[in-house]
């Protein structure tokens, strides 16, 4: 089973055109020069935001990203978010977006966050609720020009 092959870790340059871009083509339009988006790797680790990768012999084939707010409600405590959830298109159906998700969601807890949150299509629902998620609120937006 391709699962047990799988391993998951930190982004590092060296992802970026090996597959990870491509990766996530699966989620939204990636037009981003390599140069550009070395930028943005160095600019979320200053930021503390964690970028995992699934990768199959050193290749990423699945990413999750956490992003962890400290709350002034709360008592202080910390929010996890997870975005960002792809997986190559080869790759989807074998079990590796859902590892990706239950691994952000332990690193979450172990960072010591009291919740995970995120926002998905309703179609993805049955993903996110086998591993332990439940609906809460609505998701809204505004887009900028
Ligand atoms: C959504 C996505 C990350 C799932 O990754 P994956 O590796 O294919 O998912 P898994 O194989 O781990 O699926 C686990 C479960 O999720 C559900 N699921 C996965 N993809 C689904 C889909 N497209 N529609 C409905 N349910 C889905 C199924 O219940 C599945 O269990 P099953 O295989 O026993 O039926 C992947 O399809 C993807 O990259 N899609 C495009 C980007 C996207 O929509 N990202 C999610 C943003 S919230």
């Amino acid at each position: 089973m391709l699962l047990a092959k799988i391993a998951i870790g930190d982004l590092n340059a060296h992802d970026l055109d090996r597959g990870f871009l491509e990766t996530l083509t699966s989620l939204s339009e990636v037009e981003i020069p390599l140069e550009e988006a070395v930028k943005v790797l160095r600019n979320r680790l200053r930021a503390g935001v964690f970028t995992y990768v699934a990768r199959n012999e050193d290749r990423p084939v699945g990413t999750v990203t956490l992003l962890v707010e400290d709350k002034f409600i709360h008592g202080g405590g910390k929010v996890g978010h997870i975005e960002d959830v792809a997986v190559h298109r080869d790759y989807q159906h074998q079990g590796i977006g859902a590892a990706l998700v239950r691994h952000a969601t332990e690193q979450a807890r172990a960072l010591g966050c009291y919740k995970a949150i995120l926002n998905c299509s309703d179609q993805l629902v049955p993903l996110y609720e086998q591993l332990g998620y439940h609906h809460h609120d609505n998701g809204m937006r505004i887009d900028f020009k």
